[in-house]
């Protein structure tokens, strides 16, 4: 049995934190489960991922505190390694993922939130980071993601005193791109993924390879990026294909890679 599910939904792949007794929290069978699931997404076969959380409450409610009580030193590293790896699998995934945050995204919630392209909040959604109230630093990259993501000032104010960010605060703040009814959040988040999938495949693989390598480097060093995988689009069925309909003005075929 697996606490992370997966189904195929034309294009998309939606993947499902699936232990909603405990509120999705992350323990160390939960994350290799959700490893296992990354691990054989068909990249090929798959334009945009969803990841969301069962039940109506929390997408994901942090890493488990129970678990943690008792590590060592080296087990807490460790543990903070195991997540971070599969954060970055996600993160690094060619295909764009958005995260549709159906209720509480505290901690490693949050963490795993931020390791998605995208964030679609339900209106009951409600992010923290509540690690220094347990004697811990945000371990799965909040320290790195959430400055990165709303600001160095605000990720700080919001690391060092635990505040819980709601949805229409975390729209204000950047943190998320919408927010919508809990009841129609998986098919917004299907409308967004499927209006990404639309496009050509190729090229919002390089888009995304681009804007992510890029944010590691000098902006020269980004835009040489850009430059490559810019020109790795040309001579492609996709860049051919509807360019020549655009001159033609014909309605292009769509994407068949
Ligand atoms: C383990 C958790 C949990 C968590 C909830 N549960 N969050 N178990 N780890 N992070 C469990 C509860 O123990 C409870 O189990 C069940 O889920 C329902 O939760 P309740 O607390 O009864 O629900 P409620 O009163 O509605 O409160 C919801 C809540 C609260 C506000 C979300 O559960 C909460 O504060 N959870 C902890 C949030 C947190 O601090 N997260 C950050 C963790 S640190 P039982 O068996 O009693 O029904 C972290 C570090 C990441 O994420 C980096 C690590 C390297």
């Amino acid at each position: 049995m697996s606490y992370v599910t997966y189904e195929q939904r034309g294009f998309v792949g939606v993947v499902t934190i699936d232990k909603p007794k405990a509120l999705n929290a992350l323990n160390s069978e939960v994350l290799g489960d959700l490893e296992k699931v990354v691990d054989a997404i068909d990249v090929d076969a798959t334009r945009c991922v969803i990841i969301t959380g069962a039940g109506e409450k929390a997408f994901v409610a942090g890493a488990d505190i129970a678990e943690m009580s008792g590590l060592t030193k080296a087990e807490g590293k460790a543990f903070g390694k195991k997540g971070n790896d599969i954060f970055r699998k996600i993160e690094t995934l060619p295909v764009p993922v958005i995260a549709a945050v159906n209720g509480f995204a505290l901690g490693g919630g949050c963490e795993l939130a931020m390791s998605c392209d995208i964030r679609i909040a339900s209106e009951n959604a409600v992010f923290a980071q509540p690690e220094v109230s347990l004697g811990i630093t945000a371990g799965f990259g909040g320290t790195q993601r959430l400055a990165r993501t709303i600001g160095v000032g605000k990720a700080k104010e919001l690391l060092y005193t635990t505040s819980k960010v709601k949805a229409p605060e975390a729209l204000a703040l950047g943190l998320v791109n919408y927010v919508v009814p809990l009841e129609s959040l998986m098919d917004e988040a299907m409308k967004l993924a499927e209006k990404i999938a639309r496009n050509a495949p190729i090229a919002v693989r390089a888009t995304k390879k681009a804007i992510n390598d890029g944010l590691q480097v000098s902006i020269d060093e980004g835009i040489a990026i850009e430059e490559e995988l810019f020109g790795s689009c040309f001579e492609t069925q996709d860049q051919q294909n509807a360019m020549k309909a655009f001159v033609a003005k014909e309605k292009p075929a769509p994407f068949e890679n």
